[in-house]
C-alpha cells in the first residue's frame, strides 16, 4: 500500500515546473510542509520506501532530503528517520502571526488590553516531549497497567456521584491521601481539610489571584520566576514587582506596599534550580505576617531530589503560616492528568472551596478517586523512587557532557541537584532566543533564560534543558546538534 506521503507527492509533482525528478520530489514535498499538509515533527517515510513507492531511483529521494535538511525544512536523526522541522526557515520572517500574536483571522477582534498583552507574549509551547522539553517527566514510564487496572474496575459499577458535577474541592479519599503523602513526604502540616483539588498550579494560582487580589493591588515574583505566574497576574491586572533571586538569596522589591501575594519556589527555584536559605525563609514569613500578606509556596517538582538530605517544604516550619501551599501530579505522573493541589490556611479553605466550585464547575471525580487508590495502594511513592533515579542518571549524563564539551562556567553552582531540568548558562549578552530557535530547527528543545524575566534589562542568558523526558541514548546526539548551534551563534569557543 502507498504512504500518504507518497500520494502528496505524486499529486504535487504534477504542478511543479521544476525539470529534474529530485528538484520535483524537494518542491513538492517543501509545498506539503509549508502548507501544513505534513505537520511538524512528522516522521517522513524512509527514502528507500518512498524511492520504491514512487518508482524512483533511491538517489533521487535522498537529494530531495538532504536539500530539505540543508534548508531547515526537515531533520534526520540518526536511529529514528527524518523528521519535518518544528518551525520551519519562513516562519523565522513571517510567522502568519502579527505583532501581537494573532493569527490573520482575529487581527480584526478588539480583544482587552490584559489579552493582548498575554497574545504577545503567549508562552506554551505546542510540542511537549522530546529533547530537551524542558519541566515534562518520562510519561512513558508512567505505570499505567497498575492505573488502569484501578480506573477499569471502577467503570465496572461507576456510582452516580462519580459522574455527576462535583462540590468540595476534590474527591474526599484523595484530600485525605494527598494530605497524608504531604505530611510524610514534605512536611507540610496539614488535614484533609484544607486540601483543595484543583486542574494544576495554573488553576491554583488563577484562584488564589481571584480571591485575594484586586486590580493594580501589588504582588511580589520571583525574578527569573514561572512564565505561568506572570501569564495569570497579568490576567488580573495585578502589579508585579521582581524579587531578583541571586544564589540562595531572594531580594526585596520596595516594601512600602505591601504585597498581597508572594509567589515562591524555596525548595527548587524556578528556574536557576537554587534552594532558599532558612534565614530567607523565615525573614519573608515573619515579613507576611506583619504585613498581612499570604506567601504562595510552588513546590511542582520536589519528589526529585537526588542527593543530600529532602527540603522540607516552607509551610511546615512554623505552625499557622500564612502560607498557600501548591503542588501538582503534572511531575510526579503527567501534565495531562490535569491534577494539582492547595494546602489552605484555615482561615482560608472554606471561603476558597465555595469560591472553587462556582467559579470553575468541580469534576474528576472518577479520576480523584483512581488516584486516590493509586496513592494508597503504595504505587505512586513507588513510581517517585523509579523516577528518581532515572532523572538522576539523566542529569548525570547531560552534567557531564556540558563539562566535557563547554566547561565549568556553562553551570550554575547554586543549582542543586534535583528536579527534571538544568541550566545551560550562556556569557552575558549571548541572544539565547536566537540559539533556542537554532535548536528547534535541528529538532531539539530548549527555552530561553532570558524569557523567565519580568523586566527585560540585564537578563541573564541560557538554555532551560530538561533531561527528564529524553532516554539515556538520546541525550548524547540532541546535546551535539545543540553544541553546533552554540558554536555558530553565541561567542563561545568551540
Ligand atoms: C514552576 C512551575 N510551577 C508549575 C508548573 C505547572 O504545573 P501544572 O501543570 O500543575 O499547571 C510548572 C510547569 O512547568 C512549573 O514549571
Amino acid at each position: 500500500m502507498k504512504s500518504l506521503c507518497a500520494d502528496l507527492v505524486l499529486q504535487r509533482m504534477s504542478g511543479t515546473t521544476d525539470t529534474t525528478l529530485n528538484r520535483k520530489v524537494y518542491e513538492s514535498l517543501r509545498a506539503a510542509i509549508l502548507d501544513g499538509s505534513l505537520q511538524p515533527l512528522s516522521l517522513l517515510p524512509a527514502s528507500r520506501d518512498l524511492a520504491r513507492e514512487l518508482g524512483m531511483s533511491r538517489n533521487t529521494v535522498v537529494n530531495a532530503y538532504d536539500q530539505l535538511q540543508a534548508e531547515g525544512y526537515v531533520h534526520a536523526r540518526v536511529g529514528s528517520g527524518t523528521f519535518v522541522a518544528n518551525i520551519t526557515p519562513e516562519s523565522f520572517l513571517a510567522t502568519g502571526r502579527n505583532a501581537i500574536g494573532m493569527d490573520d483571522e482575529s487581527a480584526s477582534v478588539r480583544f482587552s488590553r490584559r489579552a493582548q498583552s498575554l497574545l504577545a507574549n503567549a508562552s506554551a509551547a505546542p510540542v511537549q516531549w522530546g529533547a530537551f522539553m524542558p519541566g515534562v517527566p518520562d510519561v512513558t514510564l508512567f505505570p499505567r497497567r497498575q492505573f488502569s487496572r484501578i480506573l477499569a474496575r471502577l467503570w465496572r459499577s461507576p456510582r452516580p456521584e462519580l459522574l455527576t458535577y462535583s462540590h468540595g474541592g476534590g474527591h474526599p479519599a484523595l484530600r485525605s491521601a494527598i494530605a497524608e503523602h504531604l505530611r510524610v513526604a514534605r512536611s507540610v502540616r496539614c488535614d484533609p481539610d484544607q486540601i483543595l483539588v484543583t486542574e494544576g498550579v495554573h488553576q491554583a494560582i488563577d484562584l488564589s489571584m481571584r480571591m485575594l487580589v484586586d486590580p493594580r493591588d501589588t504582588v511580589w515574583v520571583e525574578e527569573p520566576g514561572y512564565w505561568g505566574f506572570h501569564k495569570v497576574l497579568q490576567m488580573g491586572s495585578a502589579v508585579i514587582r521582581p524579587m531578583h533571586v541571586e544564589g540562595d538569596d531572594t531580594g526585596w522589591p520596595h516594601r512600602s506596599k505591601p504585597p498581597r501575594l508572594i509567589f515562591v519556589t524555596p525548595s527548587h527555584q524556578y528556574p536557576l534550580g537554587s534552594v532558599m536559605s532558612l534565614a530567607r525563609r523565615r525573614e519573608l514569613l515573619d515579613f507576611a505576617r506583619s504585613a498581612g500578606s499570604w506567601i504562595v509556596e510552588d513546590d511542582y517538582d520536589s519528589e526529585f531530589r537526588f542527593s543530600g538530605r529532602p527540603i522540607p517544604a516552607m509551610q511546615g516550619l512554623e505552625p499557622n503560616a500564612p502560607v498557600i501551599y501548591i503542588g501538582t501530579f503534572s511531575k510526579t505522573l503527567f501534565p495531562s492528568l490535569r491534577v494539582g493541589y492547595m494546602v489552605l490556611p484555615r482561615a482560608l479553605a472554606g471561603s476558597f472551596r465555595t469560591a472553587h466550585a462556582d467559579l470553575y464547575r468541580e469534576g474528576h471525580a472518577f479520576t480523584h478517586l483512581a488516584l486516590a487508590e493509586l496513592i494508597e495502594q503504595g504505587h505512586y511513592a513507588a513510581h517517585i523512587r523509579r523516577m528518581r533515579v532515572v532523572y538522576a542518571r539523566r542529569r548525570a549524563l547531560l552534567v557531564s557532557l556540558i563539562l566535557r564539551h563547554l566547561g565549568p562556567e556553562y553551570l550554575d553552582p547554586q543549582a542543586s541537584n534535583a528536579g527534571l531540568h538544568l541550566v545551560l548558562r550562556l556569557p552575558d549578552g549571548t541572544d539565547d532566543v536566537a540559539i533556542s530557535r537554532a535548536a528547534e530547527v535541528r529538532g531539539v528543545l530548549t527555552r530561553p533564560l532570558s524569557r523567565y524575566y519580568v523586566r527585560t534589562g540585564g537578563t541573564r542568558r541560557g538554555l532551560l534543558l530538561g533531561y527528564a523526558c529524553v532516554s539515556d541514548e538520546r541525550i548524547e546526539p540532541a546535546f551535539l546538534a545543540l553544541k553546533m548551534c552554540l558554536t555558530t551563534l553565541s561567542p563561545i569557543s568551540g
